[in-house]
């Protein structure tokens, strides 16, 4: 709020190895916000654009990065999978404040395989994965109890066995095309660098904060 102001001068020189690998500065950034602390630090908000053409935004946790992609876990009925699936355009930020840092990503999301969705889902905890059927993702619920009566009836039906993946439940992956770091310096002179792709590589520019 206007009150609020803080001098930035943690989040130090950003420093790319490799335009060429866009997304290893990222997992640095990401194990340095887990060993200080962070809570949940592979939050980030993916934004998606509706039939209409409005953009929507939600917190998802991102489960995977690898090469020049990184990747989510959802309900393949939910509002934003629905979205992807018409618009592919979708956008990326994580924001650590305590390390003053920012990435942007954007670029293309597609439907993970089974086989890496099947491997998540049977890494995860049993009340997770029960909590996936139960749970219609996105669209509307008569009261909360109706929620826990689902639950309750999963956990039984599955009582004894393996929770199987959900036909419904999947993740996407994204392809991204510009990854922009941001780092928080004194005087609001804070650092920009952009990766951008260019066809089969990489180019790196800085902005004005
Ligand atoms: C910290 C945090 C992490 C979340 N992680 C996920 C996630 O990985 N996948 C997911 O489907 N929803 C996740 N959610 C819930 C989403 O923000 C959102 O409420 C839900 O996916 C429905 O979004 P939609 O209606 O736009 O599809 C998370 C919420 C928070 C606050």
């Amino acid at each position: 709020m206007k009150g609020d102001r803080k001098e930035y001068r943690d989040g130090g020189e950003i420093n790319v190895e490799d335009p060429n690998d866009p997304l290893d500065l990222l997992s640095r950034w990401i194990q340095e916000a887990r060993e200080k602390g962070a809570v949940e630090p592979n939050s980030m908000t993916l934004a998606t654009i509706d039939a209409s053409g409005a953009p929507r935004s939600r917190v998802v946790l991102l489960k995977f990065l690898e090469g020049e992609e990184i990747g989510f876990f959802t309900n393949l009925g939910s509002d934003k999978a629905i979205e992807i699936q018409s618009t592919p355009a979708v956008s990326a930020t994580i924001w650590w404040p305590e390390m003053e840092r920012q990435v942007r990503m954007e670029g293309t999301a597609y439907e993970m395989k089974r086989p890496q969705v099947e491997e998540y889902h049977s890494s995860r905890p049993r009340k997770s994965r029960i909590a996936a059927w139960a749970s219609d993702q996105s669209r509307s619920l008569e009261s909360r109890e109706e929620l826990l009566r689902k639950f309750e009836e999963t956990e039984c039906e599955f009582e004894g066995t393996e929770v199987p993946l959900p036909p419904f439940w999947g993740g996407f992956r994204i392809t991204v095309d510009r990854v922009e770091y941001w780092s928080g310096r004194p005087s609001r002179l804070h650092d920009r660098v952009v990766l951008t792709r260019k066809g089969d590589s990489w180019s790196e520019s800085r902005l004005h904060p």
